[in-house]
């Protein structure tokens, strides 16, 4: 079926949504986006990733060209007219367009707002069951991660490497330290039940569903530690599992061809997501 996409204003057909040559988000990358999921045709979490993208368009000085109300009812619309059940819905500003190009952000640009939805399997998803292996590469991407912006091109070179070997996934490595996944934040679990994972700073992606896994991690009483941690450690551990708006929780079994404690999902992940799932489904909007 062909899909109804948002384009600057406009409700139209996904084979009909035209954007410039000269837009910036295509010569230079100069974009931002945010995913949310959606469960049973409503928004997880979506406060989250409305107040990172105006983080993220402020960053860089792009206005958004929309008020948050404004794209959160333009997300719900796009719901309700293609019948998305469970998904995603992707959401891109970029820059906009000067009519040629140059590196100095022109004034008096409209910044160009697309979204559009995508149907997936979320709850029943099989990595949930089965886990992820995963392998480690290096980080090559520049220095502010904590930007959403669709400069992608390092984390898509680390994904293919990654299913080149025939695994599912990269963690990336940094000076020596696991930094995060290649589109999720990164987390083992000590053999005495800790969980670990990365402090926020410029080198990852300040992730919502972290945000909220950290708060249940609390309410469950684990333990939590945020710190750099490294591939041998992460060898070593019980468990380890990654986050990401549309994975939920997705447990990680193999690391750089070393099975992860029992080499099934662990029992941390399983609870997190478990968890997460329960109350992001509850409190969907
Ligand atoms: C590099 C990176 N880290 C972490 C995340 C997870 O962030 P969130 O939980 O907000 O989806 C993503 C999601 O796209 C990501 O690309």
């Amino acid at each position: 079926m062909e899909r109804i996409v948002y384009l600057d204003g406009e409700f139209i057909k996904e084979t009909e949504a035209k954007v410039s040559i000269f837009d910036r988000g295509f010569l230079f990358g100069d974009a931002v986006y945010e995913v949310t999921a959606v469960i049973n045709g409503k928004l997880v979490d979506n406060e989250g990733h409305m107040i990172r993208l105006q983080r993220s368009c402020s960053e860089l000085q792009i206005a958004l060209p929309a008020t948050l109300e404004q794209i959160t009812a333009i997300q719900k619309k796009l719901i309700e007219v293609n019948q998305l059940n469970e998904g995603g819905i992707y959401l891109q500003v970029s820059r906009g367009s000067a009519g040629d190009r140059d590196f100095g952000y022109p004034e008096n640009v409209t910044p160009t707002l697309v979204l559009f939805t995508q149907a997936r399997n979320l709850l029943n998803s099989p990595k949930a069951v089965k886990g992820m292996k995963v392998i480690t590469t290096e980080d090559i991407r520049w220095k502010r991660r904590d930007i959403k912006t669709v400069g992608l091109l390092a984390p898509c070179m680390a994904k293919q490497g990654a299913l080149d070997k025939q695994v599912d996934d990269a963690w990336l490595i940094e000076d020596g330290y696991i930094t995060e996944g290649s589109s999720n934040n990164a987390y083992i679990v000590t053999n005495d039940g800790v969980l670990i994972t990365r402090p926020l700073s410029n080198d990852i992606l300040h992730g919502i569903t972290r945000k909220a896994l950290l708060e249940l991690a609390e309410q469950a009483q684990i333990q939590v530690e945020e710190r750099p941690f490294t591939a041998e450690e992460a060898y070593q551990a019980d468990e380890a599992f990654v986050s990401s708006a549309t994975t939920f929780v997705w447990p990680v079994v193999e690391i750089d061809g070393k099975t992860i404690g029992t080499g099934k999902p662990g029992s941390v992940a399983t609870k997190l997501r478990d968890i997460y799932i329960e109350l992001a489904t509850q409190n969907a909007e």
